[in-house]
């Protein structure tokens, strides 16, 4: 599939420019890229700290999808950023809801997105990655990690986009859209985990026992109550015994 590339050494944050263009009419597949963004924006209002040295992307896409399927995009792209690490560094790469790639408990890869509905339709939803590449300050999380660190060098970023984009194509092409939250849930390292998910108005603990169909959490509670969580800030809490062992087939592979 041909697309286009916009790059800048320095930009705001790729999500604006990337909005501006969709907002324009740019094609389907749009790729805004930055060595280094002075407002990287994060999920829940969070900055994103956007040194030299990171990949900083935002792709834009106008599929023809019904609006409650739009969220697979953010399944797809942290499958396919894991792919890629594995493919071109054989990091072994965990997938976390919501949207966050780790790697051993420390995160490499964030996902922000943002859609636009127009007349009852998805008019845009552009998908906003960082990734840790050879940057020495990350994101303001404290438990961070980089590409450089795992490899011990320095790595190309043009390359590992490149082969991001192709694998991410590959994921959401026609027919592919049942196999995507399948496919994440084979490599996700929340179900099955004891965690606490801070949503706007509430805090749920319990343990992840599934991603439904729609891409939310399923938690069952300390008393037993099935909750389904749909967005929110997910934590871990591995030390701590599960309350229900996850199925075989959805912790491997
Ligand atoms: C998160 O909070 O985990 C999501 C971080 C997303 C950061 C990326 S970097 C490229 C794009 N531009 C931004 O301003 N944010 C996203």
């Amino acid at each position: 599939m041909h697309y286009e590339i916009h790059k800048f050494d320095i930009i705001d944050s790729t999500m604006n420019y990337a909005k501006q263009l969709a907002e324009n009419g740019c094609e389907n597949f749009t790729v805004v890229a930055a060595k280094t963004q002075k407002n990287g924006r994060g999920r829940l209002e969070r900055k994103w700290l956007s040194e030299t040295g990171g990949l900083y992307f935002t792709i834009v896409l106008k599929p023809k999808i019904a609006i409650k399927k739009v969220f697979v995009y953010n399944f797809a792209a942290s499958s396919a950023i894991a792919e890629t690490l594995k493919y071109l560094f054989k990091i072994n790469a965990k997938l976390k809801w919501p949207n966050d790639v780790h790697i051993s408990g420390k995160k490499i890869c964030g996902i922000l997105s943002e859609i636009k509905i127009k007349e009852n339709a998805i008019n845009y939803v552009n998908i906003g990655i960082g990734l840790n590449v050879n940057n020495l300050i990350f994101s303001t999380e404290i438990n961070s990690v980089s590409v450089k660190q795992l490899t011990g060098k320095e790595e190309s970023t043009t390359k590992i986009l490149e082969t991001f984009l192709i694998n991410f194509q590959k994921k959401i092409g026609p027919k592919k859209y049942n196999k995507i939250i399948s496919e994440w849930k084979k490599n996700n390292i929340t179900v099955g985990s004891f965690v606490t998910v801070k949503t706007a108005n509430k805090i749920i603990k319990g343990t992840a026992i599934d991603i439904d169909r729609s891409g939310a959490l399923v938690v069952i509670t300390d008393n037993f109550t099935i909750k389904k969580i749909s967005h929110g800030d997910c934590f871990h809490f591995n030390g701590q015994q599960p309350l229900i062992k996850p199925k075989q087939s959805e912790k491997k592979g």
